[in-house]
């Protein structure tokens, strides 16, 4: 960001997000337009900035013009951005998002309401600068939390994260003072500490977004988690499906390394720690500490009743400390500017902010950064935009598949994590999957075991059979192959399952199911008694047919978008469905026009009277 003050600077988000946007591509297109016209313009590679709907995201910092976010961009708007902007005055306001700072050219990003709910703690810096360049973070005050923390005695450092409140990101909310405090005051002739950036949560992306943007955050809150409780070794975890996570760490470890943050004698003092990134096989149950410390150590990663906990006996049988990439990141804040500040943040309980990644039917899906206590409608309408295509709101599945399914009633609880938890559901990890209208909540409860059911390690009876047998009954729901007392069954299976299960995966599993039989009862019940998906979701309880009123007879979209050729033209030219061919793909929905919508779901799957369909 210096090269702002004299000459201008493009910087472009590519971490995973834009990547698939196409930013690279974008990137390329810049860099080769300067090149052409010979123009002085510095072109960094950032993180992202949260706003993944608007991916490519390129930002414009020219002297004498505010800084200028524009996106998505395509790489013909990209090289207009730079004949227009750079060498013209026109800053093509027509592309652009938001400004980053209030001015009175265009709207700035906390002007909006999402910007009026973020509060960024450890976002703040996320896709703004450049993750693999070291001074870029110094800039910004890093390393000052650690200098402080070096100042300090462990147990003083131990002290400030107790009296912050800060609870662990990583999904069960467990003090993180009081786990350092375990790890710390446990005898042992050495400690680890591991930064768990397993991340497998469907619809999760905090923590890589996080590892992508803002490396050297997660490394000095590392170090300083290391010093605190006396560890000489620290190990990053990463799943091997994050390469680009992977790779900016050890970027990032190398600098870090280069300069004396990592290594011995670190900042001068007499403080030495090695740092390993580890890259995990992929397999969400080696999120759960106990199996990652087992992965980590060579075995199947696979689960092991705790206590003891890992603050005790972890590693090798040696105290470790493990805490998520999130609760990590906010550790250098917390040193810089005091427990106090942290815990003026969120609630009581639940002191500090939340880092969501909004998914499913979420207008402007992305990362946000607010407050703990900020509610959930206020996360899904205003930061969120509220439900993609105007649709009506129907459930937010929040912690992924270990989390819940909550209803509109439940909208205005506060997110923090013991509301979560009362109302069924719990924080998780910050998944947050936005369901309308057109979502089933029992498909939604199969999606989910299905998950979980796969990724169950099959150590322990409950979780291995009790998951089957549950996405097993979820299955005939959706298939209208249930009958009514079958969800009370469904209903005393998850709670053994829960019970009975051996680690978080099991324990957690039935949440899905539980939640949304608690909340939507009713749209169970219409699964089985009158074989219908209210939502029209579940394939095997719908069919696809066109009304001969609306169809235009000469309109032959439906027949040329149909994969299996179900689309037919009867002899009186209107269109109809061969029911034996349909694989109800939605196609003939989707391209027939607005002006006729002539074709319907219907559920229970059954012909209307005067019905055309495959009579053609
Ligand atoms: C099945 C399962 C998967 C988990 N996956 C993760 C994960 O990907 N990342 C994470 O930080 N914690 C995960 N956890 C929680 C960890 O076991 C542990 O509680 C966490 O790393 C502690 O860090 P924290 O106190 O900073 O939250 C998982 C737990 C379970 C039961």
């Amino acid at each position: 960001m210096e090269a702002f003050e004299h000459i201008p600077l493009i910087t472009v988000g590519t971490a995973t997000c834009g990547r698939a946007a196409g930013a690279l591509a974008v990137l390329q297109a810049i860099r080769e337009e300067i090149a052409r016209r010979d123009l002085l313009v510095e072109v960094q590679e950032v993180g992202c900035l949260g706003h993944c709907y608007a991916e490519p995201l390129v930002t414009v910092r020219r002297p004498g013009f505010p800084a200028l976010c524009y996106g998505p961009l395509d790489e013909d708007r990209a090289r207009r951005l730079v004949t227009d902007f750079l060498i013209g005055d026109d800053p093509c306001l027509e592309y652009a998002l938001a400004a980053l700072e209030p001015n009175d050219l265009f709207p700035a990003l906390e002007e909006f309401p999402r910007g009026a709910c973020e509060r960024r703690v450890i976002l703040a810096l996320c896709g703004l600068i450049n993750p693999e360049d070291l001074d870029a973070y110094l800039v910004h005050d890093g390393y000052a939390g650690l200098a402080r923390a070096l100042e300090m005695s462990p147990e003083e450092v131990v002290g400030e994260i107790v009296r912050s409140g800060l609870r662990g990101r990583g999904g069960a909310g467990f003090p993180a003072g009081e786990k350092w405090e375990a790890c710390a005051r446990a005898p042992a002739p050495a400690r680890y500490v591991i930064c768990n950036g397993d991340e497998g949560d469907p619809g999760a992306f905090m923590d890589r977004a996080l590892m992508e943007s803002n490396p050297h955050q997660l490394l000095e809150g590392l170090i300083i988690a290391a010093y605190a409780v006396g560890a000489r070794k620290a190990i990053i975890y990463v799943r091997a499906e994050y390469p680009l996570a992977v790779a900016r760490v050890e970027r990032a470890l190398e600098q870090a390394r280069e300069r004396g943050l990592v290594g011995k004698g670190i900042l001068g003092t007499g403080f030495d720690l090695e740092v390993e990134v580890f890259q995990g096989a992929g397999a969400f149950v080696c999120g759960e500490e106990t199996a990652l410390i087992a992965s980590l150590e060579g075995r199947p990663g696979v689960p092991r009743p705790r206590p003891p906990y890992p603050a005790t006996s972890g590693l090798e049988g040696l105290p470790t400390l493990v805490n998520n990439v999130k609760t990590l990141s906010y550790v250098p804040h917390i040193l810089r500017r005091g427990a106090e500040w942290f815990r003026s943040l969120g609630t009581a309980n639940s002191p500090g902010t939340a880092v969501f990644a909004l998914a499913g039917k979420v207008a402007n899906p992305g990362l946000a950064e607010v407050p703990m206590g900020t509610t959930l409608r206020q996360l899904i309408f205003e930061v969120g935009g509220g439900i993609r295509q105007d649709k009506q709101f129907k459930a937010v599945q929040i912690g992924g598949p270990s989390g819940g399914c909550l209803p509109e009633s439940a909208l205005d609880l506060p997110i923090d994590f013991d509301s979560l938890s009362e109302a069924g559901a719990m924080m998780g990890s910050g998944g947050v999957v936005v369901l309308d209208e057109e979502d089933c909540v029992v498909e939604t409860a199969r999606y989910f075991l299905e998950f979980t059911r796969q990724e169950s390690c099959g150590l322990c009876s409950f979780c291995r059979l009790g998951t089957a047998h549950l996405l097993e009954r979820l299955t005939a729901l959706t298939r209208g192959e249930a009958r009514l007392e079958d969800l009370d069954r469904l209903y005393d299976l998850a709670e053994d399952v829960r019970a009975g299960s051996l680690c978080g995966l099991g324990q957690t599993a039935p949440n899905p199911v539980l939640t949304t039989l608690r909340y939507f009862r009713a749209e169970y019940e219409a699964h089985v008694k009158e074989k219908r998906c209210p939502a029209l979701a579940c394939r095997d309880l719908v069919l696809y047919c066109i009304l001969p009123e609306r169809c235009s007879k000469l309109c032959n979209l439906c027949v040329g978008s149909c994969p299996a050729g179900a689309v037919i033209t009867r002899p009186d030219l209107l269109k109809a469905i061969d029911q034996a061919k349909c694989v109800k793909c939605n196609q003939c929905l989707v391209t027939c026009p607005p002006e006729y919508r002539a074709v319907v779901k219907l559920s229970p799957p059954q012909l209307p009277p005067e019905g055309d369909a495959g009579h053609g």
